[in-house]
């Protein structure tokens, strides 16, 4: 019996992902995830174009737009912190309009951050995973990419696409050990939603159930939970973070 909980425990311990990049640490939503992690007892680092993170975590410059950008931070993370072992696909952009108007370019930027992006760093990541049979990808949606919004068309397609990416990941390299789970936030406070008009806003609050905005600690917290080794059965799953927003989608 003794022998059984000692091996079990080794185990728990091997499986335990210790390191951690999240990308767009360096304010908003992904900022609570990093400081979050940080407190949980992993290393973690950060990708923005500015290359700032919080307080412990290890900012890098990096560009979602481009492959090369993308993986020099890879590595330069990698040789200071070793291995990743848990990939938080954060960074996004909006450029919203109505769709008659949107031009082909608000389209494709959007895309290019928010969906290439994240293949990008799932790409490079998922490279030392496969090697070490283990790894956790976290891919923040959004609860638009499921229900839709309007003048957010090239916004909710990037986000829907997100859901496809961390399923066919769960398909391909489940049986690595790896696991690739969406979290979709409602209406969060942040820089971001407060560019929205006052009018939009009212206008969530009114169909939230949980009557209030989201905080970045409740995305931080889902986050975390699905990082960890107890999530290791989750895989392939949209956890709302939304307040009960976008129930059913
Ligand atoms: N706020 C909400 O209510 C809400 C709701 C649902 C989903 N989300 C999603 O949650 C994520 C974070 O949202 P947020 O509100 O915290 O946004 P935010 O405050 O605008 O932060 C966006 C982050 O992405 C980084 N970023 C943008 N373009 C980049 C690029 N080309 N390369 C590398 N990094 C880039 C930014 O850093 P640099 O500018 O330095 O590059 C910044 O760290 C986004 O994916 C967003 O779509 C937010």
């Amino acid at each position: 019996m003794s022998e059984h909980v000692e091996r079990s425990s080794a185990v728990t311990q091997d499986a335990a992902p210790r390191t951690a990049v999240v990308t767009g640490a360096n304010r908003g939503i992904g900022s609570a995830i990093a400081r979050r992690l940080v407190d949980e007892g992993y290393q973690v680092a950060g990708i923005s174009r500015s290359g700032d993170a919080p307080e412990g975590v290890f900012g890098v410059t990096g560009d979602m737009r481009d492959t090369a950008s993308v993986d020099a931070a890879f590595t330069a993370i990698e040789e200071h912190q070793g291995p990743t072992e848990v990939l938080v696909a954060n960074a996004g952009i909006t450029k919203d309009t109505l769709v008659m108007r949107m031009t082909d370019e608000e389209f494709t930027d959007v895309l290019d951050v928010n969906l290439t992006g994240v293949f990008r760093c799932v790409r490079r990541a998922a490279k030392g995973m496969i090697r070490r049979r283990t790894g956790r990808i976290v891919l923040i949606s959004s609860v638009v990419g499921l229900y839709g919004s309007p003048g957010q068309v090239n916004y909710a397609a990037s986000k829907a696409g997100l859901v496809g990416i961390a399923r066919s990941v769960t398909r391909e390299l489940g049986g690595r050990g790896i696991t690739a789970n969406v979290v979709a936030p409602g209406f969060i406070e942040t820089a971001m939603t407060k560019e929205l008009p006052e009018a939009t806003q009212k206008q969530y609050l009114a169909t939230i159930p949980a009557a209030r905005f989201g905080q970045v600690e409740d995305v931080a917290d889902a986050v975390t939970y699905l990082a960890s080794p107890g999530a290791g059965y989750i895989s392939g799953a949209v956890v709302p973070v939304d307040g009960g927003l976008g129930m059913g989608h």
